[in-house]
């Protein structure tokens, strides 16, 4: 009966707008009026039919590859779906800066031969770049921003992505990943702004303001909840934690995402203690809106709807996984290429297995983005103005000057690095030396990589061409499984540099079982070793990987986490000294496989001894911290301020990341050995010195006790900078 009704005052609905449209102008397309005003007055001039289409995401690549003009134009025109998707491969035909300016315009254009003329949102992965575009440049994986732990560049980048992405006439990046790395196996670990909850929020606060702040485009945090948690670290396996570990570790990216504005939140794809995340109405209702007050749009991960009923069987039918989702809180569907979807909504309507009144809801908060968005008013994307501004020159600068800072020397013996510009003589080899895509990895041009001929920028190999002086001979061995050839290079080389690292990967094709480097690629380096020449490695991968003591002998090693296009350039400007190392590991390295799980933050009773810990880097200069100074005392609640000096004792200009952690000494529950909570980056010349300052807040230092309640339990806080420390205790 109720069902009926709604059908009814639909029908009645069709009529409103032909009054309303006899106006001068309906007020939703008044665009002095505010968004809320506008999202009211739309409402309520839609029929059900028409809302439900706002709540339908289709694939671009799954509705005819690139641009099938009539699929395009049912799912428009005749389904209303409210959002197209590119996935990891969804790209124009013509695939190029003005081929997707122009296919968003033939979008918008289908758009506006529907009733209403409501425009459809565009989502794309730009998660390192607009990366998905043939030409543009590509930055690196946010493992590597976040190594940077520079948070201006991170802004800078984003910023300049959120250009690039609205160039092309599209509307929302699915970034920033907000998830926390527990276990580098996990195949999306170099998405992730890595292990530590104070480094994902603070990094990824600065990423979704970069991203926003034109208001050209939204950004996306993904994948709440807890999806960077799959048993054993393989991708979508499930997942199972407590409480704590979902409120300490999980939640706190997300809580500092929503205070910076971020738009929308991509759901899990997987399940968290037995529920999921798709489902589950605790995650996505009563945490997310309910303690986190998050008023954006809510999008599910693909076709995971439907996973709900095909591989969780938490419902019986396609249908019940609709139901089941839209009413636990997930206000858009990412479907594949299948805009019927809206049919069977609407049955659920008329069953009443989906209330009205949480479709109006869903909608609102998909239409209030848009009007935010100011799509009513978009013009057409100039596909001139794309060509330009895809791949410009300043992305170039910024993209480099983020892939250099986000290398981290790790070894460095004998101080072999930097290299002279004069050495006589240096053999290159490794299977990324000689080209961008290990650089890149996933997510670039298609979901698993690229081709090396699709991506503009310089391989290592030229980069090191480019540096060393006209006398020094640089040979390169493309086999470097021809043993023969590869000894024969070894004997004329003073100086061996070997890239090595992994296969562009993502998502699951990308979980490891070793953390390896390939057979090939260990014979190489064991090889070089045996050689004993003075060796460089540099390792172009997405997370840490177990490299054999022996393998690495003595040579020095820098780690790349797939720095980009322009991170030949960058290793190049390291390994020369042009620039002074200065990225930091934001992730655990660990000796052996077996110590994983690993986050420095987890409380282990056996002692953390990885082979590089968290926050680890070396520079080509030396530092010294001294004259540390907090108050002794503070009451709950008060702020500290901790100041700390940091000197450049060393030759060479360089940056410092001057990180403080926290340690309780005693609480009520157990607490980890030790946490970030500040971080700052410096630059110094030699023999310079400045004070940094950080400031604590009550939130900071405050534990969840038994209850599940953040306090700020008095007691003695220990606080360390740069391996210098003091204790400031609380009191009531
Ligand atoms: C991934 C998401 C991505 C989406 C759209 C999914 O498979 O899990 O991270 O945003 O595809 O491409």
């Amino acid at each position: 009966m109720k069902a009926r009704w709604f059908l009814m005052a639909g029908l009645l609905l069709l009529l409103v707008p032909a009054i309303a449209f006899g106006e001068d102008k309906p007020a939703y397309l008044d665009p002095t009026l505010s968004p809320e005003v506008r999202t009211e007055d739309l409402l309520s001039r839609m029929t059900l039919r028409e809302k439900l289409g706002q709540m339908v995401q289709i694939d671009l690549g799954q509705i005819g590859k690139g641009f099938n003009e009539v699929l395009l134009e049912r799912a428009i025109v005749e389904y209303g779906v409210g959002s197209i998707l590119s996935g990891g491969s969804g790209s124009p035909m013509i695939n190029t800066p003005e081929g997707w300016a122009k296919m968003a315009n033939e979008i918008q254009r289908l758009t506006s031969e529907t009733r209403l003329k409501i425009p459809v949102i565009y989502g794309v992965d730009a998660v390192h770049g607009h990366n998905a575009v043939p030409g543009a440049t590509i930055y690196p994986h946010n493992l590597g921003i976040a190594a940077t732990f520079n948070q201006e560049l991170a802004q800078a980048y984003a910023a300049e992505t959120a250009e690039e992405v609205a160039a092309t006439g599209l509307h929302w990046t699915f970034a920033p990943v907000l998830d926390v790395a527990r276990d580098p196996r996990w195949g999306r670990t170099h998405e992730t702004l890595g292990e530590d909850p104070y480094t994902v929020a603070e990094m990824g606060k600065s990423l979704i303001i970069g991203f926003q702040s034109s208001g050209k485009i939204i950004a996306c945090g993904k994948h709440y909840l807890g999806y960077s948690a799959p048993n054993n670290g393989m991708d979508r396996n499930p997942a199972d934690f407590s409480e704590r570990t979902l409120r300490e570790i999980h939640l706190p990216p997300y809580q500092a995402a929503i205070q910076a504005g971020l738009c929308s939140i991509m759901v899990n794809s997987g399940e968290v203690n037995g529920e999921p995340a798709h489902a589950s109405k605790y995650l996505l209702t009563d945490v997310l809106r309910g303690e986190l007050g998050f008023t954006g749009l809510t999008v599910s991960d693909y076709e995971d709807i439907r996973k709900l009923w095909s591989i969780h069987k938490v419902a019986p039918t396609r249908n019940d996984a609709l139901a089941l989702a839209h009413n636990a809180g997930v206000d858009m569907s990412m479907e594949a290429g299948r805009p019927e979807i809206v049919d069977l909504m609407e049955s659920l309507v008329e069953e009443d297995k989906l209330p009205v009144s949480r479709v109006d809801e869903a909608v609102r908060r998909i239409l209030m983005v848009k009007f935010r968005l100011g799509l009513f008013e978009r013009q057409p994307a100039d596909p001139a103005v794309a060509k330009r501004v895809i791949g410009n020159e300043q992305s170039r600068r910024l993209a480099r000057q983020l892939a250099s800072q986000s290398l981290v020397l790790l070894r460095n013996p004998d101080k072999l690095l930097p290299l002279s510009k004069q050495i006589p003589s240096i053999l290159v080899v490794g299977p990324a030396a000689n080209g961008l895509s290990r650089l890149c990895g996933g997510w670039t041009i298609g979901w698993q990589g690229a081709r090396d001929q699709q991506l503009t920028g310089r391989t290592v190999l030229e980069a090191v061409k480019g540096k060393v002086s006209p006398e020094t001979k640089v040979t390169y061995i493309e086999d470097f499984t021809d043993e023969d050839q590869l000894k024969e290079g070894l004997d004329e080389a003073a100086v061996v540099l070997a890239v090595v690292g992994e296969k562009p990967y993502a998502e699951w094709y990308g979980d490891s079982q070793d953390l390896a480097l390939s057979y090939d690629q260990q014979r190489l380096l064991k090889t070089i070793a045996d050689s004993g020449k003075p060796t460089v490695i540099v390792a172009a991968a997405g997370r840490p990987l177990i490299i054999d003591e022996q393998q690495m002998n003595m040579a020095a090693l820098l780690w790349a986490f797939l720095p980009g296009t322009e991170g030949g350039e960058a290793i190049a400007d390291v390994i020369f000294g042009d620039v002074n190392p200065s990225g930091r590991l934001p992730i655990t390295f660990p000796a052996r496989i077996g110590q994983l799980p690993m986050p420095y933050t987890v409380k282990r009773t056996v002692p953390y001894e990885p082979l590089f810990p968290f926050g680890y880097g070396l520079s080509y200069t030396q530092f010294k911290y001294s004259a540390i100074q907090a108050p002794e005392r503070v009451k709950v609640g008060e702020n500290i301020t901790i100041t700390v000096k940091i000197k450049n004792i060393g030759k060479r200009a360089g940056d410092e990341v001057v990180m403080l952690f926290v340690r309780r000494e005693y609480a009520s529950v157990t607490t980890p050995l030790r946490s970030l909570q500040g971080f700052a980056r410096v630059s110094l010349a030699p023999g310079e010195e400045k004070t940094v300052k950080f400031q604590l807040t009550p939130a900071q230092i405050s534990i969840l006790n038994p209850r599940m309640k953040w306090v700020e339990e008095p007691g003695d806080v220990g606080i360390s900078i740069g391996g210098i420390g003091t204790t400031v205790t609380i009191t009531e």
